[in-house]
């Protein structure tokens, strides 16, 4: 199964060409969730899970003040690259969801408007610790931005099936929590190159577990949104009226 190490350059690849349509919409939610420019502009923002950086620079250019943590060096490198091709002032730093405090990138309790975790929270084994630490880093009334997979429509066994007007998404093991990968693409049976995330996988959770650790967290949801990928630039039409990304902002009490 590939890591995060092996599919570094796939990833930077992709989001800076041909697949830059779905983490376009995944950065446009996140922003809207956020408030839009007013809502960020001279916040204190943490981009967790940050990959090579383009929503920390989406959210830097619009004036908010990022930090932006990530744990796989190769996609540090790539978003460090970023900052010196275009300075920004972000404040990248090494580390994981499961620990912000000083064995980590040594973020300081209680100080940030905001925490975004786009396509991250999926890849982390232990929910509760990072959304313990994310809840210690936030300020009372400081906002979680979460986006997914949608957790209904993505998982092990969810798939494309005939039906009467094309095909449609099928759902498969959805009860099923834990860890799935869908393996390779269909034929391949040596190294090759990456065509999904599915293929190094997640952690998939159901939405009541998703809900469920949130609140116990003390993050409390105040919105949800569940774009479909048909507003993307060479979406899938498959996509058009089926959720593919769950997106929720959430509020420290
Ligand atoms: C689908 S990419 C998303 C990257 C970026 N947020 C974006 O929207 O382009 C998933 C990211 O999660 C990171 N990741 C994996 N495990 C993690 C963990 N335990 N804590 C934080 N980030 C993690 C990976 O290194 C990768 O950068």
């Amino acid at each position: 199964m590939p890591t995060w190490d092996d599919a570094a350059q796939w990833y930077v690849d992709g989001v800076r060409g041909a697949g830059r349509g779905f983490n376009d919409l995944a950065a446009r939610v996140t922003l809207d969730l956020l408030g839009g420019p007013d809502g960020v502009a001279g916040r204190r923002v943490l981009d967790l899970g940050c990959g090579e950086g383009h929503v920390a620079r989406r959210l830097a250019r619009l004036g908010a003040r990022v930090v932006a943590v990530e744990p796989t060096a190769a996609l540090l490198d790539a978003a460090r690259a970023a900052e010196r091709a275009e300075p920004l002032g972000i404040d990248y730093r090494t580390g994981g969801a499961e620990d912000l405090g000083p064995a980590g990138p040594g973020l300081a309790d209680a100080r940030l408007d905001a925490v975004c975790a786009v396509l991250v929270l999926h890849h982390v084994a232990d929910l509760g610790a990072a959304l313990g630490h994310v809840h210690r880093v936030l300020r009372p009334g400081g906002a979680l931005v979460v986006v997914l997979p949608h957790p209904w429509t993505d998982h092990d066994g969810a798939r494309w099936v005939p039906g009467p007007g094309g095909e449609q998404r099928a759902v498969g093991a959805y009860r099923r929590e834990g860890y799935w990968s869908s393996g390779p693409a269909a034929g391949v049976t040596g190294p090759a190159p990456l065509t999904s995330v599915r293929e190094i996988g997640w952690y998939h959770r159901t939405l009541g577990t998703w809900l469920t650790v949130l609140g116990r967290t003390g993050l409390v949801v105040h919105e949800v949104r569940e774009p479909a990928g048909d507003d993307v630039p060479g979406a899938d039409p498959r996509w058009a009226d089926v959720p593919r990304l769950l997106a929720l902002r959430a509020v420290r009490r």
